[in-house]
């Protein structure tokens, strides 16, 4: 596994929609596992592969206590969503960023594993607002253009005193 670099507010790999997998192969669970190390080591419950300059359908997530849980999911989409959430965002390529953003509450995924077998996941809270972020990575639009607002630096300062 290798730490992949994780490309920052500005880039515009951020803005384009990516392709679909369409090979199960080495080169993509190499992909899978780089991702999930570099997600992990940067502190963060998940990463799309444009994130790290590949425009391919491609997301981790990890929400986990520990870090030892890894989703993966090959060409997600939202099949089913209701309710709503309201609550502070932020994403590994804007470090220091952080906005308020609405998303369903709950949310059920179909994708593929690494093997290319379909499944489907529910998540609620956190892992429902993880989804939805990361698969908006795949369509090329970051939680900044969806938020209600950013956060002041104060309210930034307030948040991580908690
Ligand atoms: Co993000």
């Amino acid at each position: 596994m290798a730490l992949r670099n994780i490309v920052k507010d500005g880039d515009e790999v951020l803005t384009k929609k990516c392709r679909n997998v369409v090979k199960f192969d080495k080169k993509l669970h190499t992909l899978l596992d780089d991702m999930a190390e570099t997600m992990h080591r940067a502190n963060g419950v998940g990463l799309a592969a444009p994130q790290v300059g590949i425009l391919r359908r491609v997301v981790v997530i990890d929400i986990s206590p520990d870090q030892d849980e890894v989703l993966e999911l090959v060409n997600p989409r939202i099949i089913a969503y209701s309710g709503e959430q309201e609550g502070n965002e932020g994403c590994l390529s804007f470090p220091g960023q952080w906005g308020i953003v609405k998303r369903p509450d709950y949310v059920k995924v179909r994708a593929q594993d690494r093997f290319g077998e379909e499944f489907e996941m529910e998540g609620t809270a956190l892992l429902a607002r993880a989804f939805c972020h990361e698969i908006d990575h795949l369509n090329g639009v970051v939680f900044k253009e969806v938020a209600e607002r950013m956060l002041t630096p104060k309210e930034i300062e307030e948040m991580n005193a908690k």
